[in-house]
Formats: structure tokens, sequence, C-alpha cells
């Protein structure tokens, strides 16, 4: 089993008068699924970062242990609130081959885990595509589709359904949550519907974990109001969970 840690992370963009990110711990394992609730500006896209490795906290440390992926790669994916800053190349399929060309994945293999995932998520039938044509959904799936395919071993996600109709939106979580059952995941996001099936919901605000628990706990309409979220449509409580 893999994990990854966040141990006492702080993040200060040069000039700006205190933390984006003020020493914040997380853990995360294989398996879990973990979302992180926080208003607009509260820190998620800059914590994201740090936990794919993106960006170097300024002090405390990001330690992955257990992964036994390809040498080269983290082990550790980023699903971009804006597909478009991820989707680069001139068609779906070869969208979701590039990750696995640049590990060095034998071709026979490359090629079967692409196929199989065209289908899994639904875009064989625009694999030639080229992903300035679509739709923000199927592009924000074919992102997905293209994290999948490299099997990581966390995948954190920035508000990765913010762009979406409710169609979209629901497929997209779908799919999310059995990524769950192999990856370890940690969403950012500030829908608290994201987070109705996550094992640990967690709240950031002004750059420090605000809250802390079960879905049942943190998706209270009062502690929502405190992190500066939206309550849930209809949240009757933990017997919805
Ligand atoms: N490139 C940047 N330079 C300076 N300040 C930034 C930059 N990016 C974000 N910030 C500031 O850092 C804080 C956290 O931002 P961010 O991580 O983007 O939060 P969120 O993703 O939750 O909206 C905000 O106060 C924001 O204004
Ligand atoms: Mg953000």
């Amino acid at each position: 089993m893999a994990r990854l840690e966040l141990n006492h992370v702080s993040y200060n963009y040069p000039g700006s008068p205190g933390p984006a990110v003020d020493d914040i711990n997380i853990n995360l394992e294989t398996g879990r699924f973990v979302v992180l609730l926080g208003a607009n500006g509260s820190g998620k896209s800059t914590l994201a970062r740090i936990a794919a490795g993106l960006l170097k906290p300024d002090s405390g440390e990001v330690i992955l242990t257990g992964f036994q992926g390809h040498p080269g790669w983290s082990g550790v994916g980023m699903l971009f609130q804006n597909p478009d800053e991820q989707l680069l190349k001139h068609s779906v399929e070869a969208e979701l081959a590039w990750g696995l060309e640049n590990i060095g994945l034998p071709p026979g293999e490359m090629h079967s885990r692409v196929r199989e995932a065209l289908e899994e998520y639904e875009l064989s039938d625009i694999a030639d595509n080229s992903p300035d044509t679509l739709s923000d959904g199927m592009k924000q799936l074919t992102a997905l589709a293209s994290l999948a395919v490299m099997r990581p071993a966390f995948l954190v996600l920035d508000e990765a359904t913010s762009f979406l109709d409710p169609y979209w939106t629901a497929k997209v979580r779908r799919k999310v949550r059995q990524m769950s059952g192999t990856a370890g995941l940690l969403w950012m996001t500030t829908d608290a519907e994201d987070a109705v099936e996550a094992d640990r919901v967690l709240g950031l605000k002004n750059g420090r974990l605000a809250a802390e628990g079960t879905p049942g706990e943190v998706l209270q309409p009062e502690r929502l109001e405190a992190l500066g979220i939206e309550p849930v449509a209809d949240w009757v409580g933990d017997d919805e969970v």
C-alpha cells in the first residue's frame, strides 16, 4: 500500500502578506477518498500543486512511500480545474497514450491500456477527434482517462467538475469514485455534493485546516457555513451517508 503524507506544509506567494497554505498535515493512502472543501481563495489550488509535487512548499515536506510503479514517474497525477491546461495533443487517443509513452511502457501494453480506457470512458467514437473540438465535459473525461491509464497511486483533483453541467458532473463523479478503488484520491472542491461519498472530509479556510471528519459530521449546514460553502440540497445528515 502506498502512502502520501503532507507534513506541516506551508507556502507563501512572493510579495503576498500571508501564507496561502499554512501548516497543513494530510495523510492519504491507497483506496482512500478524501475531499477537501474550501471557498475560493482558501488555498485549494496551491495545496493541490504541492500534493502533486508541482510546487515545492516553503516549509514542511511531502513524502510518498510504497509506490511500485515505473521509474521516472512519481505515481501522483493531477486533474486540473481547466482541462485545456491538461490536453495538449492532436487527438483523444494521443492524449491517452502520451503519458504511457513517457514512462516507456512497451507499445503492446500501451495500446491495450489505451483501448480499454477509451471503451471504459466511452471515448472510442471520438478517439481521433482533436480535444479542442470537444465539450467541456468530454474534455474533462478525456483528461481523467489520460490519468487513469497511468494507474496512479494517487490522484489530486482540483475542482474537477466546476465547468460541467449536471450530466457531465454526475459522470465524472462516478468515474472518480471508481478510481478510488485502486488509487488514493484527494479532491479539492467548493461543492459539498462532491464530498457526500468521501471516506474523510477536510475543510480549508484561509490556508489552514478548519474542519475534519466524516461527511455526516462536516457536511452539517452550520459547519459548511463556517467554511463559506453552500449547504448540500436536501441534506438529512448521517442517515444519507
Ligand atoms: N500566483 C499567485 N501569486 C500571488 N498570490 C496568489 C497566486 N495564486 C494564488 N494566490 C493567492 O493565494 C491564496 C490561495 O489561492 P488558491 O490556492 O488559488 O486558492 P483556491 O484554489 O482555493 O481558490 C489566495 O489568496 C490567492 O489570491
Ligand atoms: Mg483553485
